[in-house]
């Protein structure tokens, strides 16, 4: 993609973290904007920091759990806008929680919000793009979306699981000049170990030291939008701990035993 600048853009969490900084750049490159995630007043918030016209962005709060409203609201998208040229695929909720510990039912609430959500959402949107002809979908997976880690089977699995669908859907929409680049962020500086899900479904509410050490967000966003520009297909972005990516795959022993030596945070 050449430009954002006049292009409709939907982002999914986009009221904190990569999301709202999502926002906060495409705003500054000209794009319009619908901000989707569940709290209202957050979305309310981000649209208020944003140098934009009131019309140029279109709260719309979405709960990735709930995929019996999607084609509702790409419906009330395309009434506004007419188009949806770029789909970010962002909200997401990690896990702090053991194997051994943890019920069905959260591993199915994570791989419902991660995955079923996102899928959904991603099919509602898809029939507009195909008819337009033209389309990029951006969607953030993980490190761990390439090799599980303590305490995040369920969130891993669900990343995995990502990396699996848009790898498909990428070659079936090809001739349809939809591109689709997946993100494999490693730490960024956000509230994702605060609000990671527990054993029994409440908050951690702890910050992890190795995320407060992570990224920015404002650079994750960066490097990602040179990722769309450069029609890139998959990248890894984050400080030293991406390299585990190449470890794994050219040292996969080597790898096991230097990532069980990781702390368990
Ligand atoms: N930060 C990292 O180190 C890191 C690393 C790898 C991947 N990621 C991925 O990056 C993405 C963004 O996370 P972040 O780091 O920016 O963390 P964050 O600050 O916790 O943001 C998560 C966003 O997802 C939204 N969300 C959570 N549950 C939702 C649901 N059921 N329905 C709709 N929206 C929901 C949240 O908004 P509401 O609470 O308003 O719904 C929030 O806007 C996630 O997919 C995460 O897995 C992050």
């Amino acid at each position: 993609m050449e430009t954002f600048q006049n292009k409709v853009v939907w982002i999914t969490g986009a009221s904190s973290g990569i999301g709202e900084c999502f926002a906060k750049a495409l705003t500054a490159k000209g794009a319009k904007l619908i901000l989707s995630s569940r709290r209202r007043e957050e979305l309310e918030r981000v649209k208020k920091g944003l140098n934009a016209t009131d019309s140029d962005v279109f709260i719309l709060p979405l709960d990735l759990l709930d995929t019996s409203k999607v084609d509702e609201l790409t419906k009330q998208v395309i009434d506004k806008f007419g188009r949806i040229d770029v789909l970010i695929n962002n909200g997401g909720v990690s896990q702090r929680s053991l194997v051994k510990d943890t019920p069905v039912s959260i591993d199915r609430s994570i791989m419902e919000v991660n995955y079923f959500g996102t899928i959904a959402l991603t099919k509602s949107v898809l029939p507009y793009m195909i008819q337009q002809q033209s389309g990029q979908i951006i969607v953030i997976s993980s490190i761990v979306g390439k090799f599980g880690f303590y305490l995040r089977s369920a969130y891993s699995a669900s990343k995995h699981a990502l990396m699996g669908f848009f790898d498909s859907l990428r070659m079936e929409v090809y001739k349809d000049n939809i591109k689709i680049l997946i993100v494999c962020p490693g730490k960024i500086r956000t509230n994702i170990s605060m609000n990671a899900v527990t054993s029994d479904g409440s908050k951690h509410s702890k910050m992890d030291e190795s995320t407060v050490k992570g990224l920015s967000p404002e650079a994750c966003v960066e490097q990602i939008l040179n990722g769309v520009k450069n029609n890139k297909e998959e990248i890894f972005v984050g400080g030293k701990e991406i390299f585990a990516l190449l470890i794994k795959r050219f040292f996969p022993r080597l790898f096991s035993k230097m990532i069980r030596k990781q702390k368990a945070e």
